[in-house]
């Protein structure tokens, strides 16, 4: 695995990627924070030895290197999700590369059905914890090299930055919610029975990606941040026909207050 990693992060310095502060995780709708990036590196997928390869519409598969926020990112424009047939390990494994080639915190955005009854569509959610209810990418050989057999999942969410980014909402008049995010495979959206049963199991919003990556960075120590942006409701009595495209349309329009909290909070790492 490390030896893997270390093939893929070879290539990528050798293409100029050097010394990353922070990796960036752009969820569906969302891609368009990378308008904000001033690139220096945009690498298809495709090239990048040992890489997955992104397959749903909305998701480019695009490896962008730049500034964003004073900092020098690697944003990951096109994720790995489980429903699209790919490994956990698969999943996890751009991840790992971020963290080899040098980054500290990975920033994280996805699109989410919201069981809060007091959120609205088009609102944000910074994730506080989460339920992870896709199988675990660590499962499986454990290389002690790269992180614990059993990390500790605690505070999988950095407390600093998630402050940090509740003070830049406020100062930009950006309202926010804080809650609990749960991971369902999908790739079907939920019945309203499964719902109502993932709001009782203690969740505010579920989506069907970001645990994956939350863990496997937290299990190599890197700081994380993530935020749900709520394109549709799960909520009894507010349920609507969703679709991927009316998910796209609702992550756009909330893409430039997302992307305000996101430079605001990199440019004060
Ligand atoms: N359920 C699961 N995943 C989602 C949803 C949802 O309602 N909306 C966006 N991604």
């Amino acid at each position: 695995m490390l030896e893997k990693i270390k093939e893929t992060t070879d290539f990528l310095e050798s293409r100029g990627v050097k010394l990353p502060d922070a990796g960036i995780i752009l969820g569906t709708g969302l891609g368009g924070l990378t308008r904000k990036i001033s690139v220096e590196i945009e690498i298809d997928y495709r090239e990048i030895k040992n890489f997955p390869v992104s397959t749903v519409d909305g998701h480019e598969g695009k490896l962008i290197y730049g500034n964003f926020g004073n900092k020098k990112i690697v944003a990951l424009k096109g994720r790995f999700h489980y429903y699209e047939g790919y490994k956990t390990e698969e999943i996890a494994f751009p991840v790992r590369v971020l963290k080899y080639l040098g980054i500290k915190y990975l920033f994280l955005s996805n699109a989410a059905g919201g069981l809060n009854p007091d959120f609205e569509i088009g609102d944000i959610m910074i994730i506080t914890d989460h339920i992870n209810l896709i199988p675990n990418p660590l499962i499986g050989f454990n290389d002690n090299r790269i992180g614990p057999r059993f990390p500790d999942m605690g505070k999988a969410y950095d407390r600093e930055l998630i402050e940090k980014a509740t003070a830049i909402a406020t100062r930009h008049g950006i309202k926010i919610h804080k809650g609990i995010y749960l991971a369902t495979t999908g790739p079907t959206f939920e019945t309203p029975a499964e719902y109502k049963h993932f709001r009782i199991i203690g969740a505010d919003a579920v989506g069907m990606s970001t645990t994956p990556e939350v863990i496997t960075a937290r299990h190599m120590g890197l700081k994380c941040f993530a935020v749900s942006i709520i394109t549709d409701l799960g909520v009894e009595g507010k349920i609507q026909f969703t679709t991927h495209e009316s998910v796209i349309r609702e992550a756009e329009k909330a893409e430039d207050r997302m992307t305000t909290i996101m430079t605001d909070l990199i440019s004060s790492l």
